[in-house]
C-alpha cells in the first residue's frame, strides 16, 4: 500500500463514521475512534458483490489485485461482503461472476457497531466472540479492549486462516480458536461478554457455562422459515439467562451446526406425492406473512422445525412448500386463480395449522414488533413469550 493508498483508506473511514453516526449505529466517542482507526480493507482484500441477472443471484468477485481504486472505496462502504460461497469458493482466481450460497462474509459495519454499542462493554471487559469471519469484528473489538481481552471463534479453517493473517497484518493478537463455537471457549472462561456474528436456533448450554453471572449474550435467534431476532440476554446466578429482543431487522447466517437438513430427493418426492392426495382447505393465513419482519419470526416459533422451499410443477404456478423433515411432516400453499390459497398437509405435524394458530395468537395481541418478545433459556428449554393484556403468550423452543 502506498502512502496515498493509505491516505485514502482513512479517508474513507472517517466518511464511513460520519455515515453511521448519522444512520443512528454508532454513538459513543470509543466506537467512533475505533471505526476511524481500524483498517477494514485489510480485512477484505477479495470479496463478491451481489449482481442480479437473468439467471439468478449472482457473485461478482472484486479484488485489490485487478482494481485497487474501486476496491479501497467499496471496502469503506457500509455494505456487507460477502467472501465465500457454499463454504469453498472464494474470489481468488474467480474473474466472472458466480452462482452461490454466502457462507462467510464481512458483516454491514453499520450492523457490526450497533452491536458492539448493544454489547455495552468497558476497559478491561473480556468478550468471546462467535464467527470471526475475515477478522474485522475482532478487530474493532481488540481496538476498543487490547488483545488479550479479545477471543473468537471460526469453525471454518480456511476462513480462520484468513482472519488470522488479516489480523496479523493491522498488527493485532487476538485468541483465535479454529472449532465450533456453539462449544464456546471452555480453557479461558468465564467472559463476561458473548457475540455471536452466525445466528442460532438453540442458545447453547455452553454459552451459559462460560458467561459469567450477571454477563451478557447478544446473539441473533433465528430459524429455517428465516425469521431473525437479535436478543440480550443477561446470565443469572443460576445459570439460566433472560432478555429481550431488540428493535431492528438484522439477519445473520445460521450457525453450520445447525443448518437446515437437506431435503433428500426421495423424501421430496414422497413428500410432493403425500400432499397431491392430502384433503385440501382454505388458507386463513398466506404465506406472504414471510415477508413480514415479526411475521416470520411468529410463523418460525408456532413450526419450528419446518424449513420453506418454492416449486413450481409442470409450468404450473408457484408452490410454497413447509416441510419438517425429522417430523415426517409438510404442508404445501398453492395459490387459486380468483385469489386466496389453498392449503395441504400430511404427516404428523400439521405444521400450517401451527404456522396460523401462532400468528392468530399474535394478530389478536395487536402485532406487537419484536421488540416487545422476550427470550429465556437453561441452555435446555428456550421460551420466547410477549405479554398481551399482562398475560404470556409462550412458545417453547427446547432442543
Ligand atoms: C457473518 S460471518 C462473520 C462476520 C465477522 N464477524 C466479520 O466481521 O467479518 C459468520 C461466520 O460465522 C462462521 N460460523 C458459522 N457457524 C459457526 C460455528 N458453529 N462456530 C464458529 N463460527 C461459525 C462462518 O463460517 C462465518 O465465517
Amino acid at each position: 500500500m502506498t502512502n496515498d493508498t493509505n491516505a485514502q483508506a482513512a479517508a474513507l473511514r472517517h466518511i464511513l463514521a460520519d455515515e453511521l453516526e448519522r444512520s443512528g449505529d454508532l454513538y459513543s466517542p470509543q466506537w467512533r475512534r475505533v471505526v476511524e482507526r481500524v483498517p477494514r480493507h485489510l480485512f477484505v482484500p477479495e470479496f463478491f458483490r451481489r449482481a442480479d441477472s437473468d439467471r439468478g443471484t449472482l457473485w461478482e468477485p472484486v479484488s485489490r489485485e485487478h482494481e485497487l481504486d474501486r476496491w479501497l472505496d467499496l471496502a469503506y462502504r457500509n455494505e456487507t461482503w460477502v467472501t465465500q460461497l457454499d463454504g469453498h469458493l472464494t474470489p481468488h482466481d474467480l474473474t466472472e461472476p458466480v452462482s452461490g450460497n454466502p457462507t462467510s462474509s464481512s458483516t454491514l459495519p453499520g450492523l457490526v457497531v450497533e452491536m458492539l454499542e448493544y454489547l455495552a462493554v468497558d476497559d478491561g471487559t473480556r468478550v468471546l466472540e462467535i464467527g470471526t469471519g475475515t477478522g474485522y469484528s475482532t478487530a474493532l473489538m481488540c481496538d476498543r479492549l487490547g488483545d488479550d481481552h479479545v477471543t473468537s471463534v471460526e469453525v471454518d479453517p480456511d476462513v480462520a486462516a484468513g482472519a488470522a493473517a488479516a489480523l496479523r497484518r493491522a498488527g493485532l493478537s487476538p485468541n483465535l480458536v479454529i472449532g465450533d463455537g456453539l462449544l464456546g471457549d471452555p480453557q479461558n472462561a468465564p467472559y463476561d461478554r458473548v457475540i455471536a456474528t452466525c445466528s442460532v436456533r438453540h442458545i447453547p448450554r455452553a454459552w451459559l457455562d462460560q458467561t459469567r453471572p450477571g454477563g451478557r449474550i447478544l446473539v441473533t435467534v433465528a430459524g429455517w422459515l428465516h425469521g431473525y431476532g437479535l436478543a440480550v440476554l443477561e446470565v443469572a446466578d443460576d445459570g439460566t439467562a433472560e432478555g429481550r429482543f431488540l428493535p431492528g431487522t438484522i439477519s445473520f447466517m445460521i450457525a453450520r451446526p445447525q443448518a437446515a437438513p437437506p431435503v433428500g430427493d426421495e423424501h421430496w418426492t414422497g413428500t410432493i406425492e403425500a400432499l397431491a392426495g392430502a384433503e385440501p382447505r382454505p388458507a386463513v393465513i398466506e404465506p406472504d406473512i414471510r415477508a413480514d419482519w415479526t411475521g416470520a419470526f411468529v410463523a418460525q416459533l408456532g413450526a419450528p422445525g419446518a424449513q420453506w422451499k418454492a416449486r413450481r410443477v409442470d409450468g404450473g404456478p408457484w408452490v410454497d412448500y413447509f416441510v419438517d423433515v425429522d417430523a415426517g411432516s409438510a404442508a404445501s400453499l398453492t395459490p387459486e386463480p380468483g385469489g386466496g390459497w389453498t392449503v395441504r398437509q400430511t404427516g404428523p405435524a400439521r405444521l400450517w395449522d401451527d404456522v396460523e394458530t401462532a400468528v392468530v395468537r399474535w394478530r389478536e395481541a395487536g402485532s406487537p414488533p419484536q421488540e416487545r418478545f422476550r427470550i429465556r433459556t437453561d441452555g435446555h428449554t428456550q421460551t420466547v413469550w410477549f405479554l398481551s393484556g399482562g398475560k404470556p403468550v409462550t412458545w417453547d423452543l427446547s432442543a
